[in-house]
């Protein structure tokens, strides 16, 4: 019976018993030291007898070891590795350190640990109890923050409790908080009479209660700290009591009581508690001389012993016992524990030893080196950094100190710690004359910048890459690489351009290394300068589609689109998408997602581009990147303008302005075009114009002189030309013209012969309207096709030639509605109304009534994956997957896969 915690254990209650109906969830419990949190996760497990329990629990002071919490919970169901996909058993064998594999990614470790626990889940609902959460190691808390989202259709509960502010490990976000306050007078007034095992005298009970105030914890030591005269009102309190929870200095008295072997005996265990019994006294013994040195501490209960386990009997006590200890103390035991860990323990025992080490010692930091590769051949980036910082702290000379403070850095980059690796790369540069390893650290904090979205000033970068120039071409060639893309994104082509050429020669124009030279691609195409642009993207492509590399891939896609070359895009960037999916590379899967998603929209294929750009955002809100997340959104709300989803694109628009109010210039153009469009599409002609006209002068200004870029300059000089102001419409068609026609680019030709017959005469229009229809014969882009046909449809209708018209306005508007463009049908089906044809809004597509990730699922099934495949490449469980199939099902009227598969095709071919 757990007194004082009626609200909680509801709440608890509840979210095991829609766990047991197949929704699962977690919940995290939050509170002070000693308020009742692993109470209340006992109370939990004691009253789950449905549930198959599992528990970890994190450890102060414990040595980063990575998924040492993840092994500690799922040992009871390590059986079920063996029956997971091949991919997810064998990242498992790795984080459990069972097999020696290639590098690992955390999140097909994740990925691995929803499918083991859904399967346990299959035979009985599974209850994890993750407690003192914020020791846990921090691979394993990703890990499971990644799980703990995904068990919607699971019977699958999660509990987390942490203290808030404290320990070293995120938190997991995203789940509802469960704060646990201090107990109410009834609630503690029982504490006190249960540890005292008596009713305590009014004036001694109120003293006790004011001490304690709602603490259990403090309560119940409260009582243990007075003695028996006193309890019962016979003798006066005799110290002051401590005030407010002070259960550091009742502990403080309680271990300053002990004999001093004893305090040793107990540092031992404070410093090495995981270690288990076998290894810690012997430890003991060459430390005290005294095998018994904890037995004391054992009769006052302050440590429990059991066969397998030797624990403190609260983490409080840890930490005090850690505290009261002095520096050499503690390298003592760090150094017993070391000499009695047995070899298979290297791992730990290489820890050890370098916080034994008096100072500065090669050989223990080498030897910790060599556990940092093993955490990084894990998985564990945060173990991996932590190990090399401590490995550069021990290192005897400068050389090693510096090399290892760099890899420190890059692993704290990889595990998210960003101001630590920038810390750690300012380190390296005051430590380290060697070029080679500055222009690393350099290039190292310009990627950070740049991922923080606020790239480094390109002259600190053009200086870095003089100084290595001498010594490593390639070295310089990739520093300047990264104002090439900084600029790129902040739409400063122009600028980029002198930094993109450099970085060309030193790799001697060739379209190698890659890390260069799509860089350098993306940059001269925006830029204009379109002859070594295509040139080098071509090569670059031809490169990259004979590596795995993903970066190269994902941001090739789009440069091939700006250059007409739409098929090749899509399968450069479907090949990126299926890549990042196979090693569970989730943050490049967001920007691969977001570039497929345009390049599908360029094509016409809206749901497709729906679908991919909202995993995209899906992904990157998980991921918590808010550069990404920025990007990602923008993308979709261009989608969500040429679906004509008006709500869905503003809120978006506005989401990515609201998040930073000076966006990078990229997004911001693609907020506005997206806008720009969507009211272009429903008539609101200078709305249009205000949203773009700024977007195009400030493309103009950066010099992106390629306006396949952007593609917005069409869609201003069409609003201008519905709002009458025909010059500033005709100078932009001549832009367009310009450089269309020594380029031949046909989409911008056929963009611009479309303005041209929305400017003509009426003896005009026709040819050049003619014109762009011809042009888009060439290139695949169906809904810049069907917008010309409304417009020649719409001239036409106006001069009264209302057949013609008829044939061309039916066209576009089947055109828009296939793919589901709602606006643009909705102007079509208008126009077609003027000329006396009547048609009704088609609402029976099944595509239009599924949500984004329940559209994307029906088409990997009915595409003739299987479920569990499904789950694999979407990062979900199986049982999700089964959920929003049943959801499909239920929306479409159908009862099977052929069905699904054949109301699908019938769509699609309606729309071919
Ligand atoms: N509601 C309660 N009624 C009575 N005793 C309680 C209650 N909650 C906790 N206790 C007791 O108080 C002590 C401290 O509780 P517990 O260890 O659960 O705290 P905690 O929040 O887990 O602290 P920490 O952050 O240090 O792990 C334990 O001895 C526990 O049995
Ligand atoms: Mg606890």
């Amino acid at each position: 019976m757990l007194p004082g915690r009626d609200a909680e254990r509801a709440r608890i209650d509840r979210l095991l018993a829609s766990a047991r109906a197949g929704s699962g969830g977690g919940l995290l419990v939050l509170g002070e030291p000693g308020i009742g949190k692993t109470a209340l996760l006992d109370d939990t497990a004691a009253r789950a007898d449905s549930f198959r329990v599992l528990r970890a629990t994190g450890v102060e002071l414990e040595t980063e070891l990575a998924y040492s919490g993840l092994f500690e919970l799922l040992r009871p169901v390590a059986a079920g590795v063996a029956d997971l996909p091949p991919r997810q058993e064998a990242a498992l064998r790795t984080a459990f350190a069972e097999t020696p594999v290639r590098e690992l990614d955390g999140f097909a470790v994740a990925a691995a640990v929803l499918t083991l626990l859904s399967e346990a889940a299959a035979v009985r609902p599974v209850l994890c109890l993750i407690d003192d959460t914020q020791w846990i190691d921090a691979a394993s808390v990703a890990a499971l923050a990644f799980t703990v989202r995904r068990v919607e259709s699971e019977r699958v509960a999660m509990v987390f409790a942490a203290r808030e502010q404290d320990g070293t490990s995120d938190l997991p976000r995203g789940i509802p908080a469960l704060p646990l306050p201090g107990l109410d007078g009834a609630a503690a007034r029982e504490v006190l009479t249960a540890q005292a095992g008596q009713e305590l005298p009014g004036p001694v009970a109120s003293a006790l209660l004011r001490a304690g105030g709602g603490n259990p914890l403090a309560l119940r030591e409260l009582v243990g700290s007075v003695g028996p005269e006193e309890l019962r009102g016979r003798a006066p309190l005799a110290e002051p009591l401590p005030v407010g929870g002070e259960i550091a200095g009742i502990y403080r008295r309680k271990l300053a009581a002990l004999p001093a072997t004893t305090r040793a005996a107990l540092l031992v265990l404070a410093v090495s508690e995981r270690a288990g019994p076998e290894q810690l006294l012997p430890a003991i013994t060459a430390l005290t001389g005294d095998p018994s040195a904890l037995d004391p501490a054992e009769r006052d209960g302050l440590v429990r012993t059991t066969p397998s386990a030797l624990t403190f009997r609260h983490p409080v006590l840890r930490s005090v016992v850690h505290q009261e200890a002095t520096l050499s103390e503690r390298k003592s035991a760090h150094r017993c524990v070391a000499a009695n860990l047995p070899a298979g323990q290297a791992e730990m025992r290489a820890w050890h030893a370098a916080l034994a080490a008096p100072g500065p010692d090669e050989t223990v930091a080498a030897e910790l080196a060599r556990t940092a590769d093993l955490a990084r051949a894990r998985g564990g980036r945060w173990a991996e950094s932590r190990a090399f910082e401590l490995a550069a702290r021990l290192s005897t000379d400068a050389e090693p100190r510096a090399e290892r403070t760099y890899l420190a850095a890059v692993a704290a980059f990889r595990a998210g710690r960003h101001s630590i690796a920038e810390q750690y790369l300012e380190a390296v540069l005051a430590l380290t004359t060697d070029p080679l390893l500055r222009a690393d650290a350099e290039h190292e904090r310009a990627r950070i910048s740049l991922w923080r979205g606020r790239p480094e000033p390109p002259e600190r970068l053009q200086r870095a890459a003089d100084r290595v120039a001498a010594y490593d071409v390639e070295r310089a060639a990739k520093l300047l690489a990264y104002p090439v893309v900084g600029l790129g994104a902040s739409c400063r082509p122009a600028a980029a351009l002198p930094y993109a050429r450099r970085a060309w020669e030193l790799i001697g124009r060739r379209a190698q290394p890659l890390v260069v030279s799509f860089k350098v691609a993306y940059i001269l195409v925006m830029a204009g300068e379109t002859v070594d642009g295509a040139q080098l993207t071509a090569a670059a492509t031809e490169v990259a589609e004979g590596t795995d590399d993903v970066t190269a891939l994902a941001m090739l896609g789009p440069v091939l689109g700006w250059l007409d070359r739409s098929a090749d895009a899509e399968r450069v960037l479907s090949r990126a998408v299926e890549l990042c999916r196979a090693d569970g590379d989730l943050w490049m899967l967001t920007n691969a997602l977001t570039n497929a998603a345009e390049a599908s929209r360029r094509a016409g294929r809206l749901d497709q581009a729906l679908v991919q750009a909202d995993e995209a955002r899906a992904l990157a809100e998980q991921l918590d990147e808010p550069v990404q997340l920025a990007t990602a959104v923008a993308g979709l709300a261009r989608v969500e303008a040429d679906l004509g989803r008006g709500i869905d694109c503003r809120a978006h628009a506005e989401q990515v302005r609201r998040a930073d109010p000076q966006p990078a210039a990229e997004l911001e153009v693609t907020c506005a075009a997206a806008l720009g469009t969507l009211a272009l599409a429903s008539g609101r002609y200078q709305d249009a114009v205000d949203e773009l006209a700024p977007a195009v002068d400030s493309l103009a200004d950066g010099g992106v002189t390629e306006p396949r870029t952007f593609a917005v300059e069409g869609d201003l000089a069409e609003a201008l030309a519905r709002c009458g102001q025909v010059e500033e419409a005709m100078r932009l068609v001549e832009r367009l013209e310009a450089y269309g026609r020594p380029r031949k680019a046909a989409s911008v030709l056929a963009v611009a012969a479309r303005c041209r017959g929305l400017l003509a005469s009426d003896g005009e229009f026709e040819a050049c309207f003619g014109d762009a229809l011809a042009a888009y014969g060439s290139v695949d882009a169906p809904l810049e096709q069907a917008r010309t046909l409304l417009c020649l449809g719409e001239r036409l209708r106006r001069q009264g030639r209302r057949s013609a018209a008829r044939d061309h306005l039916r066209t576009a508007w089947t055109m828009f509605e296939q793919r589901g463009a709602a606006y643009w049908a909705d102007r079509a089906r208008s126009e077609l109304r003027l000329t006396g044809e009547t048609l009704q809004r088609r609402t029976d597509d099944p595509r239009r009534q599924l949500t984004p990730q329940e559209l994307q699922i029906a088409l990997l099934v009915a595409d003739g994956a299987r479920n569990t495949d499904v789950a694999i490449s979407l990062f979900v469980s199986p049982k999700t997957v089964e959920a929003h199939l049943t959801r499909v099902y239920r929306k479409l009227g159908v009862a099977s896969r052929t069905q699904l598969a054949a109301q699908l095709a019938h769509a699609a071919q309606r729309q071919a």
